[in-house]
């Protein structure tokens, strides 16, 4: 079988590595990929923004299941336009991808099914929205209701702080008409979990869980990134969290979206925060994390093209899902800046050191080929991950690769899993 991945960072490497792995597959393309999925198949110069075009690519290429990294993709329809054809594709369709393209939608659901998440209200006009920042007691999260490339959540400590960024979104438009209307919701306490799910209708089936580490800096210090490393599995589950998981909020989310006539079949990553009352739903992700994909993809024994199939014919009762017992650290390499104004252009060197090390996957993001050599083409550039039996080991591993790695102004955090290893 040929299969299309759909994106060009780091999960997108790592699934097109796992995929890759299934005796099912001949030929594996990548749309558009970056120097890493180059060299376990063909890049396709195609945007994922491009549905038109990655739909005749598909057709005209004979591909037999095509994956969907970003979730901008799905939240444009992207799987609807491909079953219209009779293409095989894996994600929910655009109504359900709602789930996050939408946190109101979201929010209006959690509420109807009763599944526990932050306290919250909705906005559509800033005057009633800077009306409630004075009387509200901080601090608050205030959130656009749609895709904003992952900037679009801020926690306001102060009143004013809060006013002002009521006004960036809802008045000066930063994100467009992703913020149009917002949510201001409770800020809760506690330590964060990723939770993978694949899930067809009301079937689904756990994969391993992860902790994402989302700040710049060490100690959870500097701004938000899309996540500059992940550990798996999480520190903060066991099974009586996940007995919670499965009563509290899957089985009452996926009845909630089959009376909404929604029929959700791909991953399901609802962000978690534990707290010393429960679980609480953070959001809901209908897509695979990035980087909590690079942690957990390395740990999986099955196969995965059995699996997506699986979830997309709607057989997941029968699926095999193995994961290694030991953990998994992933670091991400970052150019000098991001999450603000970084340089590309710039040489990599040591990869093939690196990634001659025990235990250890180099997976790329914003990387690619450039007369010959690799070079740095985005914000984050790489992620290490490595395999140990304690948390040590593992992180171990994914230093010790680091220190072959260099290219100029890369940054990464020093404490990835730092916590755990002393816990
Ligand atoms: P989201 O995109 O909704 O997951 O938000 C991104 C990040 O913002 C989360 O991973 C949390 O770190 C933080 N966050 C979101 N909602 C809350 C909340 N209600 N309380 C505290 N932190 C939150
Ligand atoms: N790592 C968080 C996300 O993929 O949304």
């Amino acid at each position: 079988m040929k299969i299309l991945v759909v994106g060009s960072g780091g999960r997108e490497h790592a699934l097109a590595w796992k995929l890759a792995e299934s005796p099912e597959v001949d030929r594996i393309f990548c749309a558009p990929g970056n120097a890493g999925t180059e060299e376990i198949g063909e890049n396709v110069s195609i945007p994922a923004t491009e549905l038109s075009k990655l739909v005749r690519f598909a057709k005209e290429n004979r591909i037999g299941l095509t994956v969907i990294g970003p979730d901008d993709a799905l939240a444009g329809g992207i799987v609807d336009l491909f079953e219209a054809e009779g293409l095989r594709i894996f994600g929910p369709n655009q109504k359900a991808a709602q789930l996050e393209a939408s946190k109101i939608f979201a929010k209006e659901l959690m509420s109807a099914e009763k599944i526990p998440t932050a306290e919250a209200r909705t906005f559509s006009s800033s005057k009633e929205a800077l009306d409630y920042c004075s009387e509200v007691m901080p601090p608050v999260v205030i959130k656009a209701d749609g895709l904003a490339l992952g900037k679009g959540v801020i926690i306001a400590h102060a009143r004013e702080n809060a006013r002002q960024v009521v006004r960036s979104m809802m008045e000066e438009h930063v994100f467009g008409e992703a913020g149009r209307r917002i949510i201001i919701e409770e800020c809760l306490r506690g330590s964060e979990c990723s939770v993978h799910a694949l899930v067809s209708g009301e079937a689904f089936r756990m994969l391993a869980t992860a902790r994402d580490h989302k700040r710049a800096l060490d100690g959870d210090e500097g701004p938000n990134t899309g996540g500059m490393g992940a550990v798996s599995p999480a520190d903060n589950w066991n099974t009586e969290r996940e007995r919670e998981f499965d009563d509290s909020i899957m089985q009452p989310l996926l009845h909630g979206l089959t009376r909404s006539g929604l029929m959700f079949r791909g991953l399901l990553f609802p962000g978690l925060m534990v707290t010393s009352s429960g679980l609480r739903v953070l959001e809901f992700n209908c897509r695979f994390g990035d980087p909590e994909t690079q942690a957990i993809l390395p740990r999986l024994k099955s196969d995965l093209v059995s699996l997506l199939m699986a979830t997309i014919e709607g057989r997941l009762e029968d699926a095999t899902i193995e994961f290694d017992s030991r953990t998994a650290v992933t670091v991400i390499l970052a150019s000098g800046g991001y999450p603000r104004k970084y340089d590309a252009g710039k040489p990599i060197e040591g990869l093939e050191n690196a990634a001659s090390l025990p235990e250890v996957r180099i997976f790329h993001a914003g990387t690619k080929r450039q007369d010959g050599k690799i070079v740095t083409s985005g914000g984050r550039v790489l992620a290490i991950t490595a395999l140990g039996e304690s948390v040590t080991e593992a992180r171990e591993r994914a230093y010790a690769a680091i220190r072959q790695i260099h290219f100029e102004g890369c940054h990464f955090r020093r404490d990835i899993a730092l916590r755990l290893a002393h816990a």
